[in-house]
């Protein structure tokens, strides 16, 4: 197969990696495969050296152990000892604590002995894998003594930052201000992992490397879009953040707002980050800002109750370990947007996401326009299918368009058929965990798959008035639906009001 390749270049220059948060869940289930695959591929510099930032003393050994530990468990494909021996060979931890602005000088320190003996260049990548709380007093700590300064034609330096990005706009204003104030906007890589996803960078390159798809992409043909991020886990063990999270912080400002942008953004005139990030932060404001009256009639928040999935029974999101028992926290919720621009003015764009669901699946379906019905008025036709173009992010990756056929015989009738397309039927991908491109980006210097300021700010502005109109309701207002269901009734009923169904999750 003959492939047209935006050439990225081999492996990546130089870099120290380091890591806060070296001792937790991500460095282990994700970080830790991530870098493997990427040493695995060839894509890691030669000159390479990981450092993890501990809160306690730990020796170099059991930072190693714990790696190797790490990869053990949740390596994506079979590991090499070869690859993984290199890889754990550049390894060493050191303590530093930002409540201890003095550890900071301990761990410039460290890194100018590791930068010399790997001859990493000067080149840093901060990975901040700790709680939220940690981005910006780790950050200022980096700047006070000068681990992120950047000088011109000098090494780079820049700062991964981890999800969530704020709790609400207002938060998520004042960190990007913290961070602005001692990083530069290209300095900072602000996460959102289904970016990562290759299906999830395919909505840019089906809408805007193909002729056929550019001129329907608009009110004039399609009639709405559905974007559905269903999952089968709850919240098991998970009950003291999600708790204070809820589906809409967790899931819209980020992962469902990324899907929506690319599907609403305008063309970009470049294939690059900002010309990307521009356009998507573009469709983002155009988000129709509703009153709080609004807000509640165009949403559904619901909690789950009891019910089964995949055979094992689920109790109640409320019994759940570390949630509260009169806990009002949505597991699931519907919304209805408006996009206020001339391409979208009038078209709805329907989301939806919860835990403890039917199946896991996440799809973007663009209905399109019914054909005019006339001509068929006098045939014992009894109805159309309607055509959609369905983009399967996850886990069957595809893309299929639904529409009409004539089912073969003497008289005129219509069945709705399709053409897929499945990833899997053309392209052999390795297993990973969408981890790899977003990190070597970084390395690369390549902010397309990250967030910008000004698109973080907008996907919390769309989901402020919802949070606002919420916290002011309580209890109202707030559905069940049975785990294992395809969600609350209420979420039928926003779509049946405007004389539509959601398409089936299962
Ligand atoms: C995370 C959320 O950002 O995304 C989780 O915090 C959620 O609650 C996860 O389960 C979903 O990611 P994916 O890649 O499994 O769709």
């Amino acid at each position: 197969m003959n492939a047209y390749k935006i050439n990225k270049g081999g492996p990546a220059g130089p870099c120290c990696f380091v890591v806060f948060g070296a001792n937790g869940d991500l460095t282990k289930r994700l970080l830790v495969p991530a870098l493997y695959n990427l040493a695995a591929t060839g894509l890691l510099p030669e000159n390479f050296a990981i450092v993890g930032v501990m809160r306690r003393p730990t020796e170099d050994g059991e930072f190693r152990q714990m790696l190797v530990d790490g990869l053990k468990q949740f390596a994506t494909r079979p590991v090499e000892q070869a690859v993984a021996d290199k890889l754990f060979s550049c390894v060493s931890s050191v303590v530093a604590q930002p409540d201890k602005p003095e550890s900071f000088r301990d761990l410039a320190d460290h890194l100018a002995k590791i930068e010399e003996a790997r001859n990493t260049g000067g080149n840093r990548l901060f990975y901040l894998a700790t709680p939220p709380t940690g981005f910006a007093p780790i950050t200022h700590q980096l700047a006070e003594v000068g681990l992120t300064q950047e000088e011109p034609g000098g090494p780079w330096r820049r700062v991964i930052v981890e999800k969530p990005f704020g709790t609400d706009l207002a938060s998520a204003q004042a960190l990007n201000r913290q961070l602005l104030s001692v990083l530069s906007e290209d300095q900072i890589y602000r996460m959102d992992h289904y970016l990562g996803k290759e299906t999830v960078q395919n909505i840019m390159i089906l809408r805007f490397a193909n002729g056929l798809f550019e001129p329907i992409w608009n009110r004039d043909h399609i009639e709405h879009v559905q974007i559905s991020v269903a999952e089968t886990v709850n919240v098991e063990r998970r009950g003291a953040f999600y708790d204070n999270t809820g589906a809409l912080r967790d899931m819209v400002p980020n992962h469902l707002c990324q899907l929506l942008s690319l599907i609403a953004m305008e063309p970009p005139a470049k294939y690059s980050a900002n010309s990307v990030r521009s356009e998507k932060a573009e469709a983002l404001a155009a988000i129709t800002h509703y009153t709080p009256e609004e807000a509640i009639a165009n949403s559904v928040r619901a909690q789950y109750g009891a019910g089964t999935i995949k055979g094992e029974g689920v109790i109640p999101y409320r019994e759940a370990q570390d949630v509260k028992p009169d806990s009002t926290t949505p597991t699931y919720v519907a919304l209805k947007f408006g996009i206020d621009n001339w391409r979208w003015a009038g078209v709805p764009f329907y989301l939806r996401t919860g835990k403890a669901l039917a199946k896991r699946k996440t799809e973007v379906a663009i209905k399109f326009k019914d054909a005019p019905i006339s001509m068929f008025r006098d045939t014992a036709l009894s109805g159309m299918a309607q055509n959609v173009l369905v983009l399967d992010i996850q886990p069957d990756e595809g893309i299929t368009l639904h529409f009409n056929a004539k089912v073969p015989g003497p008289s005129v009738d219509l069945a709705p058929v399709g053409m897929a397309f499945k990833y899997k039927d053309y392209f052999e991908a390795a297993a990973s965990t969408g981890y790899e491109t977003l990190i070597y980006d970084c390395m690369i210097g390549d902010a397309m798959l990250f967030q910008r300021a000004d698109g973080v700010e907008a996907g919390w502005s769309a989901v402020q008035p919802f949070l606002d109109a919420w916290a002011a309701a309580g209890q109202a207002g707030l559905a069940t639906y049975e785990a294992g269901s395809e969600g609350p009734a209420a979420a039928d009923e926003l779509l049946e009001r405007d004389g539509r169904a959601w398409r089936s999750i299962s």
